[in-house]
């Protein structure tokens, strides 16, 4: 089958369709035609040849466990054309959606993926594939940062990086719960935050957010980009 790969860092040039084997699944995995797949920030941090911390020790991790000559593609949405035998929740032919498995081949830019039997869900019959597969990583991730703060109605929350892969979903979660919402973002993406229905938001090139009047019951800071002493 045909994969995109990387067999040395660098940038989106060391990126190659190679013809690899197709994936047998184990017990507890799921086969996938691949239907669609997202670019998420866990992609590119495994072979970008950046010098932060993540991308150090993802390189190494990945040269340790051999995934340094592996397919990318981190989240994917598809058919399901074979599962192993403790699998019960999807059937062949349901088209599912999630993460890919932490096994090799490790990556979901392939004709043909394997999904871990936790990491696998039917696919709600109003999605595309291409928008199931760019849900579950940011989703989970922002999911879990509401429940962490335990966001509930009435709550002011900002949300600091809400323009981005999390942030945004962060941000919609905390106005599904019924939270008042101020995102943190650029002036480029401020449009965007109008459109999702932020109750405030702030453009960080123009203003200073730790000069808000507001205080919050709950700041996510999704990109790390402040020490905690800023936001509190
Ligand atoms: N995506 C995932 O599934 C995932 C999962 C787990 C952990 N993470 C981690 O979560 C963090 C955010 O990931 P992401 O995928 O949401 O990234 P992203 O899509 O690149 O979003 C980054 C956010 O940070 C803002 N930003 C960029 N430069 C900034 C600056 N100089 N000062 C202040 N804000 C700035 C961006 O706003 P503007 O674009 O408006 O400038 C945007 O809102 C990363 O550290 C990532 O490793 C991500």
């Amino acid at each position: 089958m045909k994969a995109m790969m990387y067999t040395e860092t660098g940038g989106l040039d060391v990126l190659k369709t190679q013809d690899i084997k197709k994936p047998v699944p184990g017990d507890n995995q799921v086969l996938i035609q691949v239907k669609a797949g997202a670019l998420n920030v866990a992609d590119y941090q495994r072979f970008e040849s950046g010098n932060d911390k993540v991308s150090v020790k993802n390189r190494m991790m990945n040269f340790f466990m051999g995934f340094n000559r592996a397919p990318i593609g981190a989240e994917i949405a598809g058919v399901v054309v074979e599962i192993g035998k403790n699998i019960s929740h999807v059937k062949v032919g349901d088209s599912v959606f999630g993460k890919v498995a932490g096994t090799f081949p490790k990556g979901g830019f392939a004709e043909y993926a394997l999904m871990d039997k936790e990491r696998v869900g039917v696919m709600p019959d109003n999605y595309t594939y291409e928008q199931a597969a760019s849900v579950s990583i940011s989703f989970e991730t922002a999911l879990g940062a509401i429940r962490k703060g335990n966001v509930k109605a009435g709550m002011d929350v900002m949300v600091y990086g809400a323009s981005g892969g999390v942030g945004l979903f962060t941000a919609q979660l905390a106005k599904a719960v019924g939270a008042n919402v101020t995102g943190v973002c650029s002036t480029r993406n401020v449009d965007i935050l109008k459109e999702i229905g932020i109750d405030t938001i702030i453009d960080y090139k123009t203003s200073d957010f730790t000069r808000c009047d507001k205080k919050f019951d709950v700041i996510i800071g999704v990109n790390g980009y402040n020490p905690m002493k800023k936001y509190k």
